[in-house]
């Protein structure tokens, strides 16, 4: 009498036939922390699962991550020397440039994302050009500075770009950099709603970029505000922005279904560092289990609105996916 939703859970294929979300391994991007030298990969503390890896192990993860499926990547780069305005991302032979010259070389059919900021070529890890004045980011010094990064990143072959810093205008101004220097085709995915968040803690290991001095507050947004979540998003699509993005994804599902329902372009998560330290640590403390909610919170991101996922968990989601 009462089988009004129970009539449809009984079998497992029924089950399947009415399932209204899914999780494939296409909808995943997956990070890569590159550095200078040779045979290097060190594997971070905050994040186990996660290394930083010279170019060489770099090239051998890409055929790893080829033969899960998983064929989109972004990748971050980690200078050997780090000055005042992060001059190594701003040269043809810097780490970022390299590795995205030699990996598009080596595996040609790899997408390969690059994250566009200052803060890990930076040696007081700020996302761009400090003004002393007032003690934080110079948003416009710092748009010149990264349209000179997205030109650097586009001759190296790059297939799509993703500014990361949250400056103001800064859609606009890559867009038309790279439109006069005839990258038309090249696609810009926003971190368009980006909040200041201690979800970033660990990433900061990996990626050596805790600022020397105060902190993000100045250009990351406030995690308590709403509207100024969905502006921010609708603001970057107006400026030419092909993919946004939430960031971090977690604690931020009703900032997805927000920008989902206030836009038609694709939009991403980026299931960010701390989030992944938390479910490493819970099941290496016998809390969870791993699997199951792991799976549970990448359908969690889909259902709320988001069509692609960055995460540390790609690799583990693939093989998850293979054995179903
Ligand atoms: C750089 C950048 C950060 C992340 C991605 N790009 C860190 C930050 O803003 O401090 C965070 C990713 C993560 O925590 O996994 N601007
Ligand atoms: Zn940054």
């Amino acid at each position: 009498m009462f089988q009004r939703f129970r009539r449809n859970r009984l079998n497992p294929h029924l089950r399947a036939l009415v399932r209204e979300t899914h999780v494939s391994v296409n909808d995943f991007i997956y990070p890569l922390f590159v550095r200078g030298g040779e045979g290097i990969k060190t594997e971070v503390s905050s994040m186990p699962g996660v290394y930083q890896m010279s170019l060489d192990e770099i090239l051998k993860e890409c055929e790893v991550l080829k033969n899960l499926g998983i064929y989109s990547i972004i990748l971050f780069g980690i200078p050997d020397v780090k000055d005042s305005i992060g001059s190594d991302a701003l040269h043809n032979h810097g780490i970022i440039a390299t590795a995205i010259r030699e990996v598009k070389k080596a595996h040609p059919e790899m997408f390969v994302v690059s994250d566009l900021c200052f803060c890990e070529y930076t040696d007081h890890g700020h996302c761009g050009i400090i003004d002393h004045t007032h003690e934080t980011v110079d948003n416009d010094a710092t748009l010149d500075i990264s349209a000179k990064q997205a030109l650097i990143h586009a001759k190296a072959g790059v297939d799509m770009i993703a500014p990361s810093g949250m400056m103001d205008g800064i859609i606009e101004t890559l867009r038309s950099a790279l439109d006069e220097e005839g990258y038309e085709n090249l696609p810009i995915m926003a971190y368009s709603t980006k909040f200041a968040s201690g979800y970033y803690g660990p990433f900061r290991d990996v990626a050596e970029s805790v600022p020397s001095f105060g902190d993000r507050s100045s250009y990351q947004m406030d995690p308590a505000n709403r509207r100024e979540a969905i502006a921010e998003s609708v603001e970057d699509e107006i400026q030419g922005a092909d993919i946004l993005m939430v960031k971090p994804a977690l604690a931020y599902l009703d900032i997805v279904r927000d920008i989902r329902e206030n836009t038609s372009l694709p939009l991403a998560v980026y299931n960010v560092s701390g989030e992944y330290a938390m479910l490493k640590n819970a099941a290496s403390a016998g809390l969870i289990d791993y699997d199951r909610v792991l799976m549970e919170t990448m359908v969690g991101f889909k259902r709320a609105g988001a069509d692609i996922i960055i995460s540390y968990h790609t690799k583990e989601v693939a093989k998850l996916l293979s054995t179903l």
